[in-house]
């Protein structure tokens, strides 16, 4: 029979308390961790979101009744505990906060009784993850989750309290909504009221933060849920958060700047984590040649080499070919390892094919000096000299070479170099590497669709001095767009927007929106455009992101209190399921067999 609280008050959380308490006579509430019963003497662990805590049951001290109590305490029961704050009289333990001290017990109450959870809740725990998304209530309870969680809770404390102190507003922006372009999937909502009508759920709130600089809020800022329905990572969800905010007035180093001292200030007061201001800066351009990669990893070297010049021409047909047809020619130089065994280098080329490649060309210098190579037979000794000179290869390395189109070279070269810095164990996970990613391109072709799609969204304002580019060569446009990276993730991204509505009008036509597609999507903006509108510009951070980066968990689930598996379910409710017929009915739907 479960008892009540009537009469007692929690005084202290478990965690808090601490030998400054000795002598005190405390109300202690939570779960037990651990119940052991030594005969005359019984030791509960008592846990709450602060900690354990010992407490010592004798009957001298609690009484008969009490102690018999004490004697039926098994895991995960809920307790009340009244008792005195006293100095442990076993040895002290240095792994617990409140490891000096132990409660003797006056006072005992069973609020709750519990049945054998299906996983024990301890920190580490080993249990497969379906298991504890399955009863994530229980696995809520485990330390590493709370901890993750309750320094999410302070990090949103602290953008809060600096975004506002920084004069920016909190405003919030609807979620049942018109499609917003980021480029994902919606989510939609059938209407009741108009059948055959649907919302969509914001991929981001976007146009309405545009809309309020065009309303004259100056600073707007959001903790928005953002919904999208693309193919679920480690670093993905259908639903997640971005800090997100807008402002008027100002160019790309004003949102920078205003961006990376909330950064720095989140950093330091969640994990004591000084970050060097101003971050370093790179253009997109830089950072695909040197890394691959929009996103570097800059914890570690093993930079791209393009040494399409230096086999122009040579026999090898993989290279010659992929440069003829336009492509190019690029390696990287893994220091020391020219006798990695040839299955690890096999799993290596297979990896590269994921990414596109058709091969992957190796080349190791060997340690006395004599190349092995996958094309040696293809290329003259003095050509090979040549390419092992321009990859700066000395005796020992391992070079690695993808011959292709350029965009193709980029993503499987910036691929392998993180793949192969992760299996060397090249990457100090202690660093927080920071860098800001600019000038994007404007577009990106779409294979898929054959013509070009905005690579950040289309209302980014293009560099002025490429707009004239904008009809005759898109290509070559570069956008006005940043992205803020934390060791090889993108952490947030935004842009200057554009806010001239006939510049805005190219865009969707550059983008291949017909004026009346452009109308009915976004009109309100266009419209809005046209009664006075602040040059603005803005950003997003993810919050999962930012606060998994920082607690170094493995995936952005571990920083969720509810997420979803890669089939976007919920392992625990069983979301998404089926609906009543009725409920279908009345929305004007059928669903097909
Ligand atoms: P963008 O699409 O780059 O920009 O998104 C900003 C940041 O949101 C995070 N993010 C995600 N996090 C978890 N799961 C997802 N599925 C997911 N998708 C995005 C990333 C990303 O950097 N409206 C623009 C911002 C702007 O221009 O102001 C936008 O949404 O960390
Ligand atoms: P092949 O002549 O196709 O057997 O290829 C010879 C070597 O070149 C093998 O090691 C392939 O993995 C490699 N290779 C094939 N295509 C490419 C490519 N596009 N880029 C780099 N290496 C490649």
């Amino acid at each position: 029979m479960a008892e009540s609280m009537k009469g007692l008050k929690r005084t202290h959380r478990c965690g808090e308390l601490s030998a400054a308490n000795i002598g005190e006579t405390v109300t202690v509430m939570g779960w037990v961790q651990k119940q052991r019963n030594k005969g005359g003497l019984i030791f509960v662990d008592l846990r709450d979101r602060a900690g354990i805590l010992q407490v010592i049951f004798e009957e001298k001290d609690c009484g008969g009744e009490n102690f018999a109590k004490a004697e039926r305490l098994r895991s995960e029961f809920v307790v009340a505990v009244v008792g005195k704050v006293s100095k442990r009289e076993g040895a002290v333990n240095e792994n617990l906060a409140t490891g000096e001290i132990e409660i003797r017990a006056e006072q005992l109450r069973i609020l709750s009784e519990a049945e054998t959870p299906p996983f024990p809740i301890e920190a580490d725990s080993k249990t497969k993850e379906e298991l504890r998304l399955k009863y994530r209530y229980l696995d809520l309870r485990r330390p590493d989750l709370q901890r993750n969680l309750i320094l999410r809770s302070k990090i949103a404390t602290t953008i809060r309290a600096f975004l506002s102190e920084e004069g920016f507003l909190e405003i919030e922006t609807p979620i049942l909504n018109k499609s917003t372009p980021e480029g994902a999937r919606d989510y939609l909502v059938p209407s009741r009221v108009h059948p055959g009508c649907f919302y969509a759920l914001p991929q981001s709130p976007q146009i309405f933060k545009q809309l309020l600089m065009c309303s004259g809020y100056d600073r707007y800022f959001q903790i928005a849920k953002c919904f999208r329905d693309e193919d679920l990572r480690a670093d993905r969800q259908p639903e997640f958060t971005q800090v997100d905010l807008e402002m008027s007035f100002v160019d790309v180093d004003d949102v920078i700047d205003a961006t990376e001292r909330m950064v720095a200030k989140v950093c330091e007061d969640a994990i004591g984590l000084k970050v060097q201001l101003p971050i370093k800066r790179m253009t997109w351009q830089e950072a695909m040649d040197r890394f691959g990669s929009d996103k570097p990893d800059t914890r570690f070297g093993m930079e791209l080499t393009d040494v399409s010049e230096t086999v122009k021409g040579c026999g090898f047909g993989v290279f010659s070919g992929a440069l003829e047809s336009g492509g190019s020619v690029r390696g990287i130089n893994v220091k020391g390892q020219a006798e990695m065994p040839r299955k690890k280098i096999d799993a290596l080329v297979e990896f590269a094919k994921g990414y596109g490649a058709k091969g992957l060309a190796y080349l190791s210098v060997m340690p006395d000096g004599s190349y092995k190579s996958s094309f040696t037979k293809f290329m003259t000794e003095e050509e090979l000299k040549k390419l092992v000179t321009a990859m700066q290869g000395e005796p020992g390395d391992l070079l690695l070479f993808a011959a292709d189109r350029l965009k193709i070279v980029y993503s499987v070269l910036g691929a392998l170099r993180v793949e192969v810095a992760k299996q060397l164990g090249m990457i100090d996970e202690d660093r927080f590497d920071f860098l800001w990613v600019t000038e994007f391109p404007q577009f990106e072709w779409s294979d898929e669709e054959e013509r070009y799609v905005a690579m950040h969204h289309p209302f980014t304002m293009p560099m002025e001095e490429d707009l004239e580019l904008l009809m005759t060569d898109p290509g070559k446009v570069r956008a006005k767009a940043y992205d803020i990276v934390l060791n090889g993730m993108e952490l947030g991204g935004g842009s200057v927007r554009i806010f001239q509505s006939d510049v805005q009008e190219r865009m969707f036509e550059a983008l291949g929106f017909t004026k009346e597609k452009a109308h009915e999507q976004f009109g309100f903006l266009l419209d809005a455009f046209k009664y006075g509108v602040p040059p603005h510009a803005g950003l997003a951070i993810g919050l999962d992101r930012f606060v998994m980066l920082l607690v170094k968990a493995e995936s952005i689930r571990e920083v969720i209190a509810f997420p979803k598996v890669k089939d976007a379910s919920c392992l625990m409710s069983d979301a998404p399921g089926p609906v009543e017929p009725a409920q279908l009915e009345e929305l004007a739907l059928a669903v097909k067999e």
